[in-house]
């Protein structure tokens, strides 16, 4: 059988990065699309092309050739990111995904698989800290997140219309907030993990850490080998429907703080700021369905995954000086 061709758009960024890492170990040929190149290290896509993808002849370039396409090329960012760039977010993604879907099927492409975002789910279910896992089904009556959330629910039909009007097979994942090494960290479009290590760890021990919001709003976050093992199934499998990407450990701001300054051997002052963007009240995952469909889920717990997290981000924070205090259940790993 001849080696399948994958492109990740993305590539350049966080979970593309490390999908081309491991579509290569799963025997891909790989060519990598962003418009910048990758910010941290160097890929090891076969094959990698500097390309806006807002720019439909862009998207046709490269999705040239390619058996699967691996969709992840967004503006996006955290809340505080998402909930001040409406305009620039929904007029980008628009672009670059319309175009992107488009042109794959044009070229034949056999899957394709879009990077949708639990942001999609109606503001009316997530409004207090012990939120109700959200199913699939949820996402109807629609109220999604403003500006990013909208579009990606617009475009995850796109791809349902794609698939019934013309048999173009898609696939579509709902990611529950991702983290790991690699992800950004500052600049403004950093996620809370990543915001919070980053903070950690320019404090001294005994310093004060600002927080948004009340620190009681919860999240349930996903380490960035789960996601990528994920994205695989989900494309292999035959279910072309959306399905949920995260984990199911819920836990409050305040106790990501609190595990994050275990991890980094510090006890610190904590500071709430409730005039910062706090998103929704509480978000987590139900992966019934997903468990049905692959028979597997993500199962990186975070205390395991936020010590990688925390040291990546910890050196480039200190310039390679960063000092991890690895809890003892975690010593002999
Ligand atoms: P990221 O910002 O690190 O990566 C996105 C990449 O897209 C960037 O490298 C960026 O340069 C590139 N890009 C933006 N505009 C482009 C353009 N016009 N042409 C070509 N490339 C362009 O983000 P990520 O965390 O790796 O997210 C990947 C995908 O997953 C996105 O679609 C995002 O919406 C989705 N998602 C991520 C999370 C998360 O927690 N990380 C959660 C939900 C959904
Ligand atoms: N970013 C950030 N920075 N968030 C902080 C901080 C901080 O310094 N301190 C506390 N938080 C709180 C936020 O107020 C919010 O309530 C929570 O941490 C999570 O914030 P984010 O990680 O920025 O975003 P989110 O979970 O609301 O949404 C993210 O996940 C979605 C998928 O689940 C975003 O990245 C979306 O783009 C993504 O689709």
């Amino acid at each position: 059988m001849s080696e399948k061709i994958a492109l990740v758009t993305g590539a350049g960024g966080f979970i593309g990065h490390h999908l081309v890492d491991h579509l290569i170990k799963k025997g891909r040929r790989v060519r990598g699309v962003d418009i910048k190149s990758p910010e941290y290290a160097p890929t090891s896509a076969h094959e990698f092309k500097l390309l806006d993808l807002r720019v439909e002849k862009n998207c046709a370039i490269a999705t040239a050739g390619v058996d699967e396409v691996y969709h992840l090329a967004a503006d996006m960012g955290g809340i505080g990111y998402i909930t001040t760039s409406h305009a620039a977010i929904a007029l980008h993604n628009t672009l670059i995904n319309v175009n992107m879907l488009k042109t794959a099927r044009e070229n034949s492409v056999k899957r394709f698989l879009f990077s949708s975002s639990a942001c999609v789910y109606p503001q009316y279910l997530q409004t207090k800290p012990d939120v109700t896992p959200l199913r699939e089904d949820d996402a109807f009556p629609a109220d999604p997140e403003e500006g990013y959330g909208l579009e990606k629910l617009y475009m995850e039909k796109l791809c349902q219309y794609f698939t019934e009007d013309w048999g173009f097979q898609t696939r579509t994942v709902r990611f529950h907030n991702v983290y790991g090494p690699l992800g950004t960290y500052d600049g403004g479009r950093e996620k809370a993990p990543a915001a919070i290590s980053r903070k950690i760890a320019g404090l001294p021990d005994g310093g004060t850490i600002e927080i948004w919001g009340d620190g009681q709003q919860t999240r349930s976050f996903m380490h960035v080998d789960d996601c990528v093992e994920g994205i695989f199934r989900i494309m292999q499998s035959d279910y072309d429907r959306p399905l949920n990407l995260g984990t199911d450990e819920l836990v409050t701001v305040d106790e990501l703080v609190d595990l994050v300054s275990q991890i980094a051997g510090k006890t610190l002052v904590k500071r709430h700021d409730t005039s910062r963007p706090q998103g929704v009240r509480g978000r987590n995952s139900d992966n019934s369905r997903l468990r049905e469909i692959l028979d597997w889920e993500p199962r990186i717990m975070l205390r395991d995954g936020m010590v990688p997290t925390y040291r990546w981000i910890a050196d480039m924070v200190t310039g390679g000086r960063g000092e991890v205090h690895v809890p003892a259940s975690q010593a002999a790993e």
